[in-house]
């Protein structure tokens, strides 16, 4: 039986120049030997090699530039928040909160990142930035919520909850779950928080061979936020949205500590130009931050990593002397579910497929597992921006850095988008909204509870006149 097993996976991995995942089957016990074989046979070899062959031509393809291409977006799909009438501002808030009082709204969480940099073994979510409440990324997000669902009823006499979707993957499942759990989701309705994992790509290295985690075990990495548009469908994701009645989906990535959950003002930008696709914008910091830039490439809406166009074309300046090429992508978007449901029925299997160049721990041939120093090894991902192109009415809204985005994405050795940065940055805005509402002085680390403010509203009568002294929260007497 285990020799015509051997035979069967062997003949099949010839086929594809795979035959090294079985040199230590020999060494294997019975049930090791049977999880290879389920490993292999669940993997669709054919199509996993195909997979890493497109992927390595659109790699290969990214090192044109993009300079005879790109085209900056055109100013009538975009809105600055620095520009605002005051008129539109309270239209969009009323047309935001009303869609969340009407139960319309769903947000999804993008949180299957394997968080390498930061270097964490646990989802980055459940990361304590070491805020006066040390609350962690899924608490403040939670909070910010409840607040809008408070907002909402305020303002409308009673509210739907919102549906808080979460993307997990085999690297963060579990311990989401449990934490959402053990935390008591945090107040919020168990039955608004549902968690759906992402697929995974096996890891190739960089000649195509798949990569052995174990003796019996292949090495699979997420598929990338992308990923989500597959997981929403078979995970029966987009039926459940429906059947809420949801209209207005809103997704965001975990990492980013001042997220706007759910904001009424981007919803109500979107709704009321009728998008089916929105996404928020900062202006780029210098010319060589190297952050994605929001465009059009062949007419197309997309996103252009900054290493695809030139040093030139990136300096070239307005005559108001603004950055042509400003829109920083902050993964912070507006879809409608009747865009998710096209996205997955006819587009979903023609997203590129982009190489990331990783460390992947694997096993050597003398069968010890090994820990490289340098990139060994390839991971396939789709982007969640990759979508953009196939939108009919697409919209930019361009926000402040200060007020919308601070990213948690390195340890603090870095010093750059780490947990003392996102800390300062959200203490700095918090600091900024008391000193607004009327607050005398704020001294040291003083946070608030978003349940008190979800964007800096309803202050003045609670900090008027009133020194603060920190470490202190903010809360509710
Ligand atoms: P990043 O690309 O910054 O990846 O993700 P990461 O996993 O957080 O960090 P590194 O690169 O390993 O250090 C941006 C957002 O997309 C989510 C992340 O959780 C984060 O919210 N993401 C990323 C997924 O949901 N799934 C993926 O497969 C990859």
């Amino acid at each position: 039986m285990c020799n015509m097993i051997h035979s069967q996976l062997k003949s099949l991995l010839e086929k594809y120049h795979q035959e090294h995942l079985l040199q230590f089957w020999n060494e294997l016990s019975e049930n090791e030997k049977e999880y290879l074989f389920n490993d292999i046979m669940n993997l669709n070899i054919s199509e996993m090699i195909s997979q890493f062959n497109k992927a390595t031509a659109f790699n290969n393809n990214k090192k044109h530039l993009l300079d005879n291409k790109i085209k900056p977006i055109p100013t009538n799909v975009m809105e600055s928040i620095q520009n605002l009438l005051m008129d539109n501002v309270l239209l969009y808030e009323k047309l935001g909160l009303q869609e969340i009082a009407d139960g319309k709204v769903a947000v999804i969480l993008l949180a299957g990142g394997q968080g390498t940099r930061l270097g964490v073994d646990f989802p980055k979510g459940m990361y304590n930035i070491c805020l006066p409440s040390n609350r962690t990324l899924f608490e403040i997000q939670a909070l910010r919520i409840r607040s809008l669902q408070n907002l909402a009823k305020d303002k409308f006499g009673k509210s739907k909850d919102i549906t808080w979707y979460i993307m997990t993957s085999d690297a963060t499942h579990e311990l989401t779950v449990a934490y959402f759990e053990s935390n008591k989701y945090f107040g919020l309705n168990k039955n608004n928080i549902i968690a759906f994992k992402q697929n995974t790509m096996p890891c190739f290295t960089l000649d195509g061979k798949i990569i052995l985690d174990e003796k019996y075990r292949i090495s699979r990495a997420p598929d990338g936020n992308g990923g989500l548009y597959i997981a929403l469908k078979k995970e029966g994701i987009l039926i459940d949205m429906k059947k809420r009645g949801i209209n207005s989906v809103h997704v965001y990535s975990v990492d980013n500590v001042l997220v706007k959950v759910a904001d009424p003002m981007f919803l109500g930008f979107c709704i009321s130009r009728e998008a089916d696709c929105g996404v928020k914008a900062v202006i780029k910091r210098s010319v060589d931050e190297p952050v994605g830039i929001i465009c059009q490439i062949d007419g197309l809406y997309t996103v252009a990593e900054y290493s695809e166009i030139s040093t030139d074309t990136a300096k070239l300046r307005d005559n108001k002397g603004n950055l042509i090429f400003r829109s920083g992508n902050i993964c912070n978007h507006y879809f409608t579910l009747a865009f998710l449901n096209n996205i997955s029925e006819n587009y979903e299997k023609n997203l590129d497929l982009h190489i990331a160049n990783k460390k992947i721990p694997f096993i050597d041939k003398n069968g010890e597992k090994s820990k490289p120093n340098i990139p060994n090894g390839v991971k396939i991902e789709k982007f969640v921006f990759d979508v953009f192109k196939y939108s009919t009415k697409f919209v930019v809204w361009e926000v402040s850095r200060e007020d919308e985005f601070s990213a948690l994405k390195n340890s603090n050795i870095m010093k750059i988008d780490c947990p003392l940065t996102t800390r300062n940055d959200l203490l700095r805005l918090h600091k900024k909204w008391l000193l607004n509402s009327g607050a005398t002085r704020v001294e040291g680390d003083v946070e608030i509870c978003p349940l008190i403010s979800y964007g800096g509203e309803n202050l003045i009568e609670i900090v008027k006149n009133t020194s603060f002294e920190g470490p202190m929260c903010l809360k509710m007497p």
